[in-house]
């Protein structure tokens, strides 16, 4: 059975629309600023990349939705606080999910909060909490946006107990919000803590969560969950990807009519290597293809962790998003960024690239 639990709106806050100016786009720590160039730094560098208003971008973990000629990126507003600073660390929330709009993937409008903690105890989404790898995919039938994440609630400290380790949906007719929270479960079963996940929207307009389901006796392995139609809920047709047991960091790529995967190896906040499954058909069966990085530091996925991809308008072009943890200070984990290459034989790789400009990887 699945337990939902209904609430009310939480209103958008006051910042909705902030007034903004044009100026700073790259920050501080960063010399070869460009407004049209990706700058990720060396390998030990947390590069800052600032909104229009010059502050720092505030959303990790999430992802990249195009809408309307405009890209949104949104992702956990996380604190300024390092991991060890208390047990409400700042890799938890007290704002929720933050959005930015951009015609250009450079510069960067804050739109606001479009998911909200709660002020009230009773809430579930009362914070310190962790609304954590939030995704948004779009649903054409009902023309809402829906939002899956893994939730942990107050006070944000990761556990397996239920409410500290489940999925999380939400809902809004906008892409700006407000989001409205469902609820959380666990989507098999009722049984399996929710870790890393990810939502993946297929070329059918079917829809599918996939997360890393940690069992009592501590074994994890990504599954893969078809949503019903209006992307709330689960449903009973799932698969176990057996091929990838500890795994975490799921991004599902689909080209050429073939699913990549790419996951991180668990070692919490530490990189690691990265491994690439692929499949014809997502329920399986999957291969292993190893680790799609190439180069210095392929063995720590260039010193960062995958987050989500995404395509670029016009351009045969993804991305993929990743992150650079910076546990002394979680709101200044760096935001990776690079192209998703593929080989003669058709096989996605990444390359670093300490800066580079779109239109001229493929
Ligand atoms: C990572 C995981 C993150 C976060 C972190 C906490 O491995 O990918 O999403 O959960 O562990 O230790």
């Amino acid at each position: 059975m699945l337990v939902f639990f209904l609430f009310a709106a939480n209103g958008v806050d006051a910042q909705h629309h902030q007034k903004i100016n044009d100026s700073t786009v790259y920050g501080e720590g960063l010399t070869r600023q460009s407004a049209d160039m990706f700058v990720n730094g060396s390998f030990d560098e947390y590069v800052i990349w600032k909104d229009e208003r010059g502050e720092v971008i505030n959303a990790h973990d999430g992802g990249v939705l195009f809408v309307d000629g405009v890209y949104y990126w949104y992702g956990l507003a996380l604190r300024a606080m390092g991991r060890d600073t208390s047990v409400n660390n700042g890799a938890a929330t007290t704002t929720g999910v933050n959005l930015y709009s951009s015609v250009n993937l450079h510069q960067w409008k804050y739109e606001g909060v479009i998911l909200s903690t709660s002020n009230d105890p009773a809430h579930p989404l009362f914070g310190p909490m962790r609304m954590e790898r939030p995704k948004i995919i779009y649903n054409p039938r009902t023309k809402k946006y829906v939002m899956w994440f893994h939730y942990v609630g107050y006070p944000g400290t990761h556990k397996q107990g239920a409410g500290y380790a489940d999925a999380g949906v939400a809902w809004a007719d906008k892409i700006t919000g407000p989001f409205h929270f469902v609820g959380y479960h666990r989507p098999i079963n009722d049984s399996g803590a929710v870790k890393d996940c990810t939502l993946f929207l297929d070329t059918d307009t079917i829809a599918y969560f996939l997360y890393d389901r940690k069992m009592g006796d501590g074994s994890r392995c990504l599954h893969v969950v078809k949503l019903s139609d209006d992307f709330l809920q689960s449903t009973d047709q799932w698969a176990k990807i057996d091929i990838a047991f500890r795994r975490e960091a799921p991004v599902l790529i689909k080209k050429n009519g073939m699913y990549y995967l790419v996951t991180s190896d668990v070692s919490g906040w530490k990189a690691n290597a990265a491994k690439i499954f692929i499949a014809k058909n997502i329920f399986g069966p999957w291969a292993d293809i190893g680790n799609p990085c190439v180069g210095e530091q392929s063995e720590t996925t260039f010193h960062s962790q995958p987050t989500a991809a995404f395509d670029v308008k016009g351009l045969d072009q993804s991305i993929i998003m990743l992150e650079r943890h910076n546990t002394e200070n979680f709101i200044k984990c760096s935001y990776i960024w690079l192209p998703i290459q593929f080989d003669k034989n058709q096989q996605p790789f990444l390359k670093y690239e300490t800066e580079w400009r779109l239109g001229n990887k493929k």
